[in-house]
């Protein structure tokens, strides 16, 4: 989904692009529409939409339906960092494209092990991925909501949030952090990136947002199958 971070030709360079962006590489002409001024934001994300929303809806099983593509093991692997990212002892969690549900499902256990509590809810830009969710949960229907994002004002604030940045144009992607901070993190709450795939040496991310303004709180990361990569996450606080 993030063009502006794909590497330089070369063997090497593929292969780390391809780690970095599986089942991504569909959206770079979006992008390039989108920079050269030939679709608007909404039109994007309607684009970005029409691709992922079929391959999501036709998954066989729950990982592949939040665009996973990995088994149980690997699912837990490239996700389960997110709960060195959350508050202690927990609180209000809010997944910011939560696809059919299964992250929201996956870390409410995974936090569990270690002694936090959360308290799961979902926005989905997909109104079919979100009728998914709440079917798939119907336990958390009524805090499964259908929007996008960028813009959505929440009935309430959430005390941890996450997201992509690449939920938003690539000229957005400040505008978006601040809008998450203003309207849908609680005061001294966290906004959580991730998980994203980086090179290992590499800092893109937390280099973007600084460039933004904001500072990362805290990072974590994992290794990825492929040795130069890692999988990544970090948090911003949210003032008081
Ligand atoms: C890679 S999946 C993430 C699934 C799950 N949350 C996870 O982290 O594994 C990205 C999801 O974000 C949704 N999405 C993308 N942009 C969005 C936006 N601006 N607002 C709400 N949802 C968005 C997509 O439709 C897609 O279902």
């Amino acid at each position: 989904m993030d063009s502006s971070t794909r590497g330089p030709a070369g063997h090497d360079a593929e292969d780390i692009a391809s780690a970095k962006e599986r089942g991504w590489s569909d959206l770079a002409p979006i992008d390039d529409a989108y920079q050269a001024g030939e679709i608007t934001a909404t039109e994007w994300h309607a684009a970005v939409l029409d691709v992922i929303e079929p391959a999501y809806l036709n998954g066989d099983n729950p990982r592949a339906q939040s665009g996973h593509s990995g088994d149980d093991t690997r699912w837990r692997e490239a996700r389960s960092l997110i709960v060195d990212l959350l508050p202690s002892p927990g609180g209000t969690f809010l997944d910011i494209g939560c696809a059919n549900g299964h992250l929201m499902e996956s870390l409410t256990e995974w936090a569990v092990e270690v002694g936090i509590t959360i308290e799961p809810y979902g926005v989905e830009i997909s109104a079919a991925l979100a009728d998914l969710a709440r079917t798939r949960c119907p336990q958390w229907a009524g805090r499964i909501w259908t929007a996008n994002a960028m813009g959505w004002k929440p009935p309430h604030r959430f005390d941890a949030v996450r997201t992509g940045l690449d939920y938003v144009p690539a000229d957005l992607r400040g505008a978006y952090v601040a809008h998450l901070l203003d309207q849908v993190v609680a005061p001294g709450g966290r906004l959580i990136i991730g998980v994203y795939n980086e090179e290992r040496d590499r800092s893109t991310t937390a280099d973007l947002l600084r460039s933004c303004g904001y500072t990362p709180a805290g990072t974590t990361a994992r290794d990825h199958r492929h040795p130069k990569i890692q999988y990544k996450g970090l948090w911003v606080a949210n003032a008081e």
